[in-house]
């Protein structure tokens, strides 16, 4: 058993079981321990790719987009609020960053074609873990205009309050902590899946009454409850609904985009999704064994953009678009050709890339990209 294993059952030791997300929180963000902080596990060579490794094509794309967002309200800007001198007018801030390699293509993209707008930019990383900023640092280290902060809630408390300001994540919310229930379709209630120890492994455990864990139930269409299945299993991710109320109270003016393989709300009650979206990945494959290893394997759920949707237009946000990645980076494809030519000299690798991320079997289809904006 590794170190974390121990730490974990010692932890369930001593309060009979915990809830599923505390398991996951230890197991992939556990300090010096957890997954996301013992190894470089994204790319061709670790666990899983994103549309990150793919190339920096993703990077380039969403530059390309997110400088056409900021020239636009520059547009609706009054003269007099555009001070002349180099304090920043623009603020990306960026979280899930990882190893800093979206930042780089973004920050990349801009510089060279964007350069006016490059100079009035601020690019925050939002970023809990000491590892994983030093990653970043090193990746970033031509960048001057690259701050770090600790939480979200530090964005206030910084001060920063540019005019215009971008909320973005690539894989950030399917990589929070969720909490799992399943239906007694005799009892026509929930109940949570938490975690125990039998004596020698982590196994599965129905949480007494007086246990459970304090979120909301998964919200279900009553009439599908009349015929959901005993045990048919899902998640609810309360921290990713906090993040994303959290950071859209803290925008003023400016977009919230969120990329990520996800479901409406719907969708997860289907037949094939019984038994949940939870997985645990290693070496390019998926399995269900979440139990296992923990700190040696991903763990990962679908997002809920119904739920984060909802979240966004219950304090304010307007909803611009909730579609599959391949339509939106084909969008911008299409503008940049029609508006300035760019992307019209792709050679053979950016080309394979962009089929790579809008291809239905690879990133295209079960990838979404959520727009808010206010
Ligand atoms: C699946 S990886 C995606 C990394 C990168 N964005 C990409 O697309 O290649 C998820 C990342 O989100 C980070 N993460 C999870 N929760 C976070 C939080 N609350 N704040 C900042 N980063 C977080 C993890 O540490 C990990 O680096």
């Amino acid at each position: 058993m590794n170190p974390l294993a121990t730490k974990i059952r010692n932890e369930i030791e001593l309060r009979g079981s915990i809830p599923f997300a505390r398991f996951m929180e230890l197991a992939l963000y556990a300090p010096g321990e957890g997954y996301y902080e013992t190894q470089q596990q994204i790319g061709r060579s670790g666990d899983f790719i994103t549309s990150v490794s793919v190339g920096s094509l993703f990077g380039e794309l969403l530059a390309f987009q997110f400088a056409e967002w900021f020239e636009a309200a520059l547009h609706t800007t009054a003269a007099s609020q555009l001070s002349s001198d180099k304090t920043p007018l623009f603020q990306i801030v960026e979280s899930g960053a990882h190893d800093g390699k979206l930042a780089g293509d973004v920050l990349s993209f801009l510089s060279a074609n964007r350069p006016e707008l490059f100079q009035r930019l601020e690019y925050c990383i939002i970023e809990p873990s000491v590892l994983r900023q030093v990653w970043q640092t090193k990746t970033l280290k031509r960048f001057p205009n690259v701050k770090w902060i600790n939480d979200l809630s530090a964005l206030s408390a910084a001060g920063i309050n540019p005019m215009n300001r971008i909320f973005f994540s690539n894989e950030l919310f399917d990589a929070m902590p969720v909490y799992r229930f399943g239906w007694d379709a005799k009892t026509k209630s929930w109940f949570e899946w938490a975690v125990g120890w039998d004596g020698d492994k982590f196994v599965w455990k129905r949480a007494l009454e007086n246990q459970r864990s304090a979120v909301p139930f998964p919200k279900v269409d009553p009439a599908l409850l009349e015929v959901l299945p005993d045990e048919f299993t899902t998640e609810v991710c309360p921290l990713a609904i906090e993040w994303w109320t959290e950071a859209a109270r803290l925008l003023h003016r400016g977009k919230m985009i969120a990329i990520d393989y996800g479901l409406l709300a719907e969708e997860f009650f289907v037949p094939e999704r019984s038994g949940g979206t939870l997985r645990a990945i290693s070496r390019h494959h998926a399995n269900t064994e979440l139990l296992s290893n923990p700190g040696e394997q991903d763990i990962t759920a679908h997002v809920n953009f119904g739920a984060l949707k909802t979240a966004g237009e219950n304090v304010g946000l307007q909803t611009d678009a909730l579609l599959p990645q391949s339509r939106f980076l084909t969008e911008i494809v299409g503008r940049g050709l029609k508006m300035s030519g760019e992307f019209a000299q792709w050679d053979s690798v950016q080309r394979r890339q962009f089929q790579t991320l809008t291809h239905p079997e690879h990133f295209g289809r079960a990838f979404r990209v959520l727009v808010q904006s206010r």
